[in-house]
């Protein structure tokens, strides 16, 4: 990794516009971060205002869960602010049951974005890190079926990331080129480069599983996890899929949210935190898996359907997967 403080810290815009890589992936990169900024404006005013973030909007989404304000006002602020990308076709969100197509490939949508626009938001009352995910697939489809492109293995992926609520406000890129991670400075309200390159740590006796569903994992799980309690390891569980994947790209570890007996499929979304989470870990020399394979190389049927994720250092995940095999 390349620590940027030792050079000038160039703003994420300028940054991006230097990359000759990335065309206009830039300004699909700067939507996602016009919205962060956004939505941390939000969140850090949270109990401040009238009729502030914190509380449930009264309705259940699509993945048959309640919705916060922050989860409806997030997915709003990401698609109003990808509505002015002239190069986004179409939108599809955790919170949203189908995608909203914003322009064919024929007006020159050349991408399709996918994100899960608030997650952590059991947290977000308790001012505990949150995050906003998003994976960037080509848009290949004919005009006419435009929604079709967010149907893509993870392997499609151009671009993906997420920004972090955390103590300070992080976002982090991955593209083909590696990870790249920027802070939001508070004075400038804008994202600074601060390290290029991110390799992550390729071992680490480090776990983050929500371990109280002990009795309801697999027996080659429970198996791993006596493996760690007996070899050392240490466990950090945030509750927050971006707070926890963070943790683990930058110190190392393995974050799992494996199958249960109640939820064979496990509970995080393939297409909006499975597959942009294990592109960051691969991206940044780590790995992804499902427990039966790369969770890059899964196929989807549904837009909202569930994935096994087992993320983290390549060492760390492949101790996970041998215990499960
Ligand atoms: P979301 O808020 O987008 O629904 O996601 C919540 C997810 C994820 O952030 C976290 O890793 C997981 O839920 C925690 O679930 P448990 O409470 O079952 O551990
Ligand atoms: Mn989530
Ligand atoms: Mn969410």
């Amino acid at each position: 990794m390349t620590d940027a403080k030792s050079q000038p810290q160039p703003p994420l815009g300028t940054h991006l516009r230097e990359r000759r890589d990335l065309g206009p992936l830039a300004d699909v990169v700067e939507a996602i971060a016009t919205a962060g900024r956004g939505i941390a404006a939000r969140i850090q005013r949270a109990r401040l205002d009238d009729g502030d973030v914190i509380g449930e909007v009264g309705a259940i989404n699509v993945q048959g869960e309640i919705q916060q304000k922050l989860d409806v006002l997030s997915d709003e602020l990401v698609l109003a602010s990808l509505q002015g990308c002239r190069s986004v076709a179409v939108y599809a969100s955790e919170e949203q049951e189908e995608p909203v197509v914003l322009r064919p490939r024929s007006e020159g949508g050349m991408y399709a974005v996918l994100s899960d626009p608030l997650d952590g938001s059991s947290n977000i009352d308790v001012a505990v890190s949150v995050g906003t995910i998003f994976s960037v697939l080509p848009n290949d489809a004919p005009d006419d079926q435009t929604a079709s492109a967010v149907l893509q293995a993870g392997s499609a992926q151009v671009a993906a990331g997420y920004v972090l609520y955390g103590s300070s406000v992080v976002l982090v890129l991955a593209t083909a080129a590696g990870v790249d991670m920027y802070v939001l400075d508070p004075d400038r309200d804008e994202f600074m480069l601060v390290a290029e390159g991110l390799a992550m740590p390729t071992s680490k006796k480090l776990y983050a599983i929500n371990e109280a569903y002990f009795e309801e994992f697999e027996p080659g799980l429970q198996a791993y996890l006596r493996y760690a309690h007996g070899n050392g390891y240490g466990l950090r569980y945030i509750g927050s899929m971006v707070a926890d994947v963070h943790r683990t790209l930058l110190k190392g570890g393995v974050f799992v949210y494996p199958s249960t007996r109640k939820a064979p499929e496990g509970k995080l979304r393939l297409m909006y935190e499975g597959n942009p989470m294990a592109y960051v870990m691969v991206q940044a020399g780590g790995a992804g898996e499902t427990g039966v394979g790369a969770i890059l190389d899964v196929v989807p049927k549904a837009l909202h359907e569930r994935v096994p994720v087992i993320v983290g250092s390549s060492e760390e995940v492949a101790q996970v997967t041998r215990h499960l095999a």
